[in-house]
């Protein structure tokens, strides 16, 4: 045996076996207090609830679970108010509250960690804090929902060019277009209940990774904390980041959608569609062309979705090659989980106000939807019910359009007369049924774009979204 040198005062909670002190660079490196500080509420809940259990198990008594009681609310107290001191060789916020409760309570404070492993903890701390953000973005995912119903109710008489390919093709409601975007974020929101169903499972009680040798009831603890079952192996429980790469999953996708709208309102508020206004609020200026007014704000909720994709990337890209259990390899999940959630939650926060502050060109968009030949469709099913093949309507409809555009004309410029001259199937009729209200009317099967259909929906929505 070599002679044990002690290392005086290197005021780390694990150093026992050590004969150096951590290097500085090393201290930093590995530190991640930075960002899990943010995680200390968890962490105090946490360890609340692991005390009543130790106490329930015996391992505490009854003195010792009121003194580390006492003195975790202490500690609350202090980060609550930003009082709490950290230390460098603090290391995680899982040391710096220990080391805290110590402090204050004297050596007993050592016995909180009876049978736990900061592996467990971390994983406990983690799924806390997303019970609570997602239950928040949640909340702000249904606010932005309502802001598009609102808009969708306010411009149920507004009709619009539907695209594809970004070509005029059909006649739409604007409310119907607008609708789109609350039917995706409604399966935002059944992603994110999702991820938290799955997510809320207790994971303390799984020690370092094997278990634990006490005998604490972990279904206790799970009541405690309001987790409706328990991790059923301690490997896994420890090694396990799935749900937070289900939870960026479910981000990248929120924002996928938000890249989407900000595409479309970039386009619509160009001085070649002037479909939209955006509200000046949210705009800002050239420095150098005075008349420039700038869509900032969706442009940087579509520059935002590369950022949050890239995090579900490097944390799926982190877990692939990493053995069972724990490895330190694991820390790096929380700066990225919880850039995404910022970005996310500030996101979808501005894009609600935004949708609310939209002010959409009528005039622009009833010129838009009476022309482009956008009831060509229209005329072939004219067509069809006075029982020619779809096809061939299609081909007759279709030389009519190639006309019209040899001609510089328009659908609607057409008369009886001229439209009998490329099929002896029209009849007086079609003036009154070829119509932009009469396509938009005729869509009436279950998610039609006809007003009844548009308007049944944006009532169902009012009464899902109170
Ligand atoms: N800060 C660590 C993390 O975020 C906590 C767990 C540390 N565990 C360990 N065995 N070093 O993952």
């Amino acid at each position: 045996m070599g002679k044990k040198k002690l290392v005086a005062g290197t005021g780390k909670l694990w150093s026992g076996r050590f004969r150096e002190r951590t290097h500085r660079l090393v201290e930093a490196f590995t530190s991640s207090l930075a960002f899990d500080r943010r995680l200390y509420a968890y962490d105090i809940a946490g360890s609340i609830a692991h005390c009543k259990t130790l106490e329930k198990a015996g391992v505490l008594t009854r003195k010792e679970t009121a003194a580390i009681l006492r003195g975790l609310e202490s500690v609350r107290g202090e980060l609550d108010a930003g009082r709490f001191h950290f230390v460098p060789q603090d290391e995680d916020i899982h040391m710096a509250i220990e080391r805290r409760l110590t402090q204050l309570i004297g050596p007993m404070g050592g016995k909180l960690h009876t049978g736990r492993s900061r592996n467990d903890q971390v994983a406990l701390d983690l799924r806390l804090y997303l019970r609570d953000v997602l239950g928040l973005l949640s909340g702000r995912l249904a606010t932005l929902q309502r802001a598009f119903v609102q808009q969708a109710r306010t411009h149920l008489d507004v009709v619009m060019p539907g695209y594809t390919h970004l070509q005029r093709a059909q006649p739409v409601l604007l409310a119907h277009h607008l609708l789109a975007y609350v039917e995706m974020l409604e399966r935002d929101k059944g992603r994110v209940r999702d991820a938290l169903a799955r997510l809320n499972v207790l994971p303390l009680g799984s020690g370092a990774l094997a278990g634990t040798n006490y005998p604490v009831d972990r279904r206790y603890t799970a009541k405690l904390l309001g987790f409706p079952s328990v991790t059923e192996n301690s490997l896994d429980a420890v090694a396990d980041r799935d749900f937070v790469v289900e939870v960026l999953a479910a981000l990248a996708l929120v924002m996928m959608h938000l890249s989407r709208l900000s595409e479309e309102l970039i386009l619509w508020s160009s001085q070649e569609f002037q479909f939209v206004d955006l509200p000046d609020a949210f705009c800002t200026g050239s420095s150098m062309m005075p008349q420039k007014k700038n869509p900032d704000v969706p442009e940087l909720l579509r520059g935002k979705t590369g950022r949050v994709y890239g995090h579900l990337l490097a944390l799926l890209t982190t877990l692939k090659g990493l053995p069972l259990s724990y490895n330190r390899d694991l820390q790096e999940d929380k700066e990225a989980l919880f850039d995404a959630l910022d970005t996310v939650l500030a996101s979808v926060e501005v894009a609600a106000e935004l949708i609310a502050g939209l002010t959409f060109n009528r005039a622009v968009l009833a010129k838009a939807s009476g022309s482009g030949y956008l009831l060509a469709t229209e005329l072939a099913d004219y067509l069809a019910t006075k029982g020619v093949p779809f096809r061939e309507a299609h081909e007759t409809t279709g030389r009519i359009v190639r006309a019209c555009l040899d001609r510089n004309r328009d659908l609607r410029d057409l008369t009886l007369a001229d439209l009998r001259t490329f099929s002896p199937q029209f009849e007086k009729d079609v003036l009154d049924v070829v119509t932009v209200e009469g396509a938009i009317e005729r869509k009436a099967q279950i998610g039609g774009t006809a007003r009844k259909r548009v308007t049944a929906r944006i009532k169902a929505l009012e009464g899902a979204l109170k």
